[in-house]
């Protein structure tokens, strides 16, 4: 496999459903193949995100950073980016990683930084986004892809994901809903990318 060589590196701190679908698009879709891509590694900041243990089962290289052990953002950020650069990614993936990036962080993977994000931005950045879109009597709601800037939750829109919010919907409810199209949606945006790279 020696014209394998654009790496996808993925950060996780979670159940991490958005990787497994990536990694499930890749093998089903022969990125190998086709774009001689593969999911190098998956990282995540928490030892017990549940994806990890997914991960490894799959094979793929884990590794956990925890976060608390470090005195600042920045010694956290830099520490992170010598695990990642380790694989030499073409694409680095934030798929349900609940961190807020540094400058320096985000300067370094310019052009490679891409997130998801369960809103249907510029509305909502941050958290409690699906709760938020129904108190404000939001009619429709989604997830957006989009390449990761200094500014939290902003930068390009690769593509958007839009559901009905029904009435009666809980934020658990919602979030579900979305979650279903995220899996759809971040696999192609990212096939998408590879291509392009
Ligand atoms: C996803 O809904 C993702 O959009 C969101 O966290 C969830 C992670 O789920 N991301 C953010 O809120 C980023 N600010 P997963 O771990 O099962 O992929």
């Amino acid at each position: 496999m020696s014209g394998v060589n654009k790496n996808i590196v993925i950060l996780i701190s979670g159940s991490g459903s958005n990787m497994a679908a990536i990694v499930s698009a890749a093998r089903q879709r022969r990125w190998a193949d086709r774009l001689g891509a593969r999911v190098a590694a998956v990282i995540s900041n928490k030892a017990s995100a549940q994806g990890l243990v997914w991960a490894r089962e799959q094979g793929i290289e884990v590794v956990a950073l925890d976060h608390s052990r470090f005195g600042s953002r920045e010694a956290f950020d830099g520490a992170l980016m010598v695990d990642i650069d380790r694989f030499e990614p073409a694409l680095v993936v934030l798929a349900g990683f609940m961190r807020i990036l540094t400058p320096g962080f985000v300067q370094h993977y310019e052009g490679r930084l891409v997130n998801i994000h369960p809103s249907l931005l510029p509305a909502f950045t941050g958290l409690k986004t699906h709760q938020r879109a129904i108190e404000m009597g939001c009619r429709f709601a989604g997830a957006t892809v989009h390449r990761v800037t200094a500014e939290l939750d902003h930068g390009e829109i690769l593509d958007q994901a839009v559901v009905p919010v029904l009435p009666g919907d809980t934020a658990e409810v919602l979030a579900a809903r979305v979650l279903t199209q995220e899996h759809l949606m971040y696999p192609r945006a990212v096939e998408k990318l590879l291509a392009r790279t």
